[in-house]
């Protein structure tokens, strides 16, 4: 009987093995960013927090961010919040255990308003931690906002958001880390990781039918704080972004609140990095064609959009409105 069985457990197990080695086969050549649908309000509007910058146990008025952040959250129904990554300083997380992520948190942004899903890119100081920790569903459990991936889709129907890790991208982290360690695991061969990474983009980019393309992730495409523009990601990611008529770009990284236009295409540029230490005083100060908007202190910003229309609105710790910027697109009538 025992021999039979087993006999017959062969007998299921081999075609079950050559049916999974095929489908991991296809699933590595036609590997696709995860995606998550997020349903837009009734009337087909959307709004929305954006943040960077921030997680420091409520320090450098972390919490006054916080705090306003509830506000506004509540007069504009934000449906979700943005990290634009540097969620946890100095070194990101040690492990799933860390009690940062609920001091710097969740017992940081706790006002009604933003129980909310909150879509994180990780930044370069995340990097320094531990990164499958902070990428672990089991924080998801702790505080069921947290989702945190390296790069993702979320769909709005009216919006697509593509969120895309920058860090492995830069090249100083790698050639010059200085005292620095970060946990390159699953981003080793490099060359293979990024080229990868820019062929998804770019076809999710192409598959898109949405009204507005959004494309959010940590460091600096343009800037004039005190990182600047980040090189590798004008010659390698912005090419793509151009190419796909992407909106707008969103990100952290200088720890600052700012708008920048660009002179040769509709694209814009946003820095919400205003989360917690700010005022480093090292503006560049660029030509106003292109700079719209700079505040070296803390905040965060707004965006409200519908398919014909996308405000943004930047905030300061005591909920002023430090700058709003609104752009439109015509309603094409329906060919169906
Ligand atoms: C907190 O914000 C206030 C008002 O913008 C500012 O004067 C102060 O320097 C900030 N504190 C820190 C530590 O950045
Ligand atoms: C954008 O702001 C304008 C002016 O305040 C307002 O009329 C419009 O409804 C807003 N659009 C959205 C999508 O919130």
């Amino acid at each position: 009987m025992a021999a039979t069985a087993a006999a017959s457990n062969h007998r299921v197990a081999l075609p079950i093995l050559c049916l999974l080695i095929a489908l991991s086969g296809i699933l590595l050549t036609r590997a696709e960013l995860p995606r998550f649908a997020h349903p837009s309000k009734d009337d087909g509007s959307l709004s929305l927090l954006v943040l960077g910058d921030w997680g420091r146990n409520g320090d450098y008025n972390q919490s006054e961010v916080a705090f306003q952040m509830g506000i506004i959250g509540e007069k504009l129904e934000v449906d979700f919040v943005i990290s634009t990554g540097d969620n946890f300083y100095d070194r990101g997380l040690k492990g799933t255990e860390d009690p940062e992520f609920e001091e710097s948190f969740s017992k940081i942004y706790t006002a009604p308003s933003l129980q909310k899903e909150w879509y994180s890119v990780l930044g370069n100081h995340d990097y320094r931690g531990d990164v499958e920790a902070q990428l672990s569903p089991i924080l998801k459990k702790m505080d069921n906002r947290w989702i945190c991936l390296r790069s993702f889709i979320v769909d709005t129907e009216i919006v697509e958001f593509f969120f895309v890790d920058t860090t492995p991208f830069v090249d100083k982290y790698f050639n010059d880390p200085e005292d620095e360690i970060y946990d390159w695991k699953a981003i080793l061969p490099r060359r293979k990781y990024l080229s990868n990474l820019l062929k998804e983009f770019d076809s999710a980019l192409k598959d898109s039918n949405a009204k507005w393309k959004i494309v959010v992730g940590h460091h600096t495409l343009k800037s004039a704080g005190s990182h600047g523009d980040t090189q590798e990601l004008h010659h390698q990611l912005l090419p793509i972004l151009e190419e796909n008529k992407v909106d707008f770009y969103l990100n952290g990284h200088d720890h600052c609140l700012q708008h920048i236009s660009s002179t040769n295409s509709p694209l814009q540029y946003f820095t919400s990095g205003g989360g917690s230490k700010a005022w480093r005083g090292d503006i560049n100060w660029m030509d106003p064609k292109e700079l719209k908007f700079y505040y070296d202190g803390q905040g965060f910003m707004s965006l409200q959009i519908n398919p014909s229309q996308a405000n943004f609105t930047f905030f300061d710790i005591f909920g002023n409105i430090l700058h709003q910027w609104s752009s439109t697109k015509p309603l094409l009538h329906s060919t169906i």
